[in-house]
């Protein structure tokens, strides 16, 4: 039913009320509009422009610093909804939550995630404090928490030990979209644990988070090995690669003396290309290795969860050992239609087939998932085994853990672009207007018998105007906006409009919560 047009209100006249003079001030002739006396009061405070011009100096506005962004209202909803679904399932699968400090000593990453890894020596933001200690704010937090379990003896304690944390990191690198220089992750750490059973958990917790947040995605997974096996299987792709050097990217003839693992996921297409005879991980693994990677898979079948083996997934931080995987956003094709690259630089450079995902495809319905993956979207997130790093950082025997960390904004962007739907906050059941000084007061105390007995109100106390405050209930969607003006406040009563209809009824102000509730059963 259409609602009933807002008829004008006639304009009353109001009797002035006497206004307390400002010291310093006399109004002028026109009534309200103060006029400042000659003698400015010594003690007034000076503002804006003239506050700038005191100071001597031209002061301009302030915008975010690049590869930065704020959280606006609006956004929250998608923010509550992921929050809300990493605690609740981090709870369901027995993850505690950890809180560790935005700074911290530089040295912790570099010995953690490796020198000579993009987030090392490009990406760090990282200075000497005023007690010349070299600090830095955390570019991850898997670092973090293992210096934690290692500083609070928690090796002690019953293992695993399992984590859940959420929080900014701060990469300086190349903002664009889904990526930016201030970004939150949420993160999953078991640590002291190295069966293959904690690997399998731990992906399909991932995969049911995506799962609970309606998103369509794609686990990418291989083993990099470990000590033990990875520099053979090093030598053979350096010896692969040392005959194509020429061909390889700047950065890649630099990777391959000092992490020629990396060239396997470089952007760079023609590196890609170079890449595509490349000997795979897999054909040199040891058979302890290659045992753990079969059980991770054999638990993923049998929990249904689909899979990619991706022979090119290396991921970028040194510590991984083992098992290491992304999730990956599908888009079906016709989405994809619409969607284009939309300007997203492709974090991986290539497409599918080019990653060589399609090695094994396996999906609850048979369908091959590889054809649908939309290779303009970066990875929502990533992790893997990493049992070496807790003697890096000091441990003192051999720790096994695992882990994953999620990109909230790249999750976001993904919940935006396959149109999940989201219901935001609740909206306002009814709207509270005023008239005149007296009703504001007795309003504000009106509002919060509403609140205790749970009746999500609206008001707009600044606004004067019914009309105004007619249309901003009207915009709102309430069912009943309550008026209280000089006669209401004589009267002791209230009007209790209905919006559909826009009748009203005037009921004892004594009464308006429980005839309020009465009308919204
Ligand atoms: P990562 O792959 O470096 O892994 O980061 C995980 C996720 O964080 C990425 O997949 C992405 O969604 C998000 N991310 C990374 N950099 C940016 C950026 N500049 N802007 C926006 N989002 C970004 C780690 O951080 C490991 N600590 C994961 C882990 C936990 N491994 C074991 N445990």
């Amino acid at each position: 039913m259409a609602r009933k047009p807002i008829k004008k209100t006639k304009k009353t006249t109001k009797k002035k009320a006497a206004v307390p003079q400002l010291q310093g001030f006399r109004f002028g002739s026109k009534g309200r509009e103060p006029v400042r006396l000659k003698k400015t009061p010594s003690r007034a405070k000076k503002t804006g422009k003239a506050f700038q011009e005191s100071q001597g100096r031209k002061m301009g506005s302030f915008s975010l610093l690049r590869g930065m962004k704020d959280v606006l209202p609006e956004e929250q909803k998608y923010w509550d909804l992921v929050r809300d679904k990493v605690e609740k399932l981090g709870s369901i699968y027995g993850f505690g939550k950890i809180e560790t400090p935005i700074l911290e000593e530089t040295a912790l990453f570099r010995r953690a995630v490796g020198e000579d890894t993009d987030i090392i020596t490009k990406e760090m933001f990282s200075f000497k404090d005023q007690g010349g200690d070299e600090v830095c704010l955390r570019p991850e937090a898997t670092a973090s928490v293992v210096r934690a379990y290692i500083e609070h003896g928690m090796l002690n304690r019953s293992q695993p030990q399992k984590f859940w944390y959420l929080g900014p990191m701060f990469r300086r690198d190349r903002p664009q979209a889904g990526r930016q220089r201030q970004f939150n992750q949420f993160g999953f750490e078991a640590i002291g644990a190295g069966d293959s059973v904690i690997d399998a958990q731990l992906i399909i917790l991932f995969y049911k988070i995506c799962e609970e947040l309606k998103m369509d995605v794609t686990v990418q997974i291989n083993s990099i090995g470990c000590l033990e096996c990875r520099p053979a299987y090093k030598k053979a792709l350096v010896d692969y690669l040392k005959v194509k050097k020429n061909f390889l990217c700047d950065d890649c003839k630099n990777r391959l003396g000092k992490n020629p693992l990396r060239i396997l996921d470089c952007k760079n297409r023609e590196c890609q290309k170079m890449m595509e005879e490349a000997p795979q991980i897999v054909d040199f693994l040891c058979e302890d290795c290659k045992g753990h990677f079969i059980k991770v898979l054999e638990c993923l079948d049998e929990c249904a969860i689909p899979y990619n083996l991706n022979s090119k997934l290396v991921r970028g931080l040194d510590y991984y050992t083992k098992t290491v995987f992304e999730i990956w956003p599908l888009f079906d094709e016709q989405k994809e239609d619409q969607l284009g690259t939309q300007g997203e630089e492709n974090e991986k450079g290539v497409s599918t087939n080019e990653t060589n995902m399609t090695n094994k495809t396996n999906n609850k319905d048979g369908e091959s998932v590889a054809s649908k993956v939309d290779p303009s979207n970066l990875a929502l997130g990533g992790g893997g085994r990493y049992d070496g790093l807790a003697e890096i950082l000091g441990a003192r025997e051999e720790t096994p853990a695992a882990g994953f960390a999620v990109g909230i904004e790249r999750m976001i962007l993904v919940l935006k672009k396959q149109e999940v739907k989201i219901s935001g906050s609740k909206k306002a059941d009814i709207f509270l207007a005023q008239l005149g000084d007296q009703a504001k007061k007795i309003s504000l105390k009106l509002f919060e018998d509403l609140r205790k007995g749970n009746i999500k109100t609206a008001e707009n106390f600044s606004k004067d105007g019914l009309k105004s405050q007619l249309e901003q209930a009207d915009k709102l969607g309430v069912k009943y906006t309550l008026i209280i003006g000089q006669k209401e406040i004589l009267d002791r009563t209230i009007i209790i409009r209905d919006m559909e209809s826009g009748v009203q009824e005037v009921v004892d102000f004594d009464k308006a919560v429980e005839e309020v509730k009465k009308r919204l059963k």
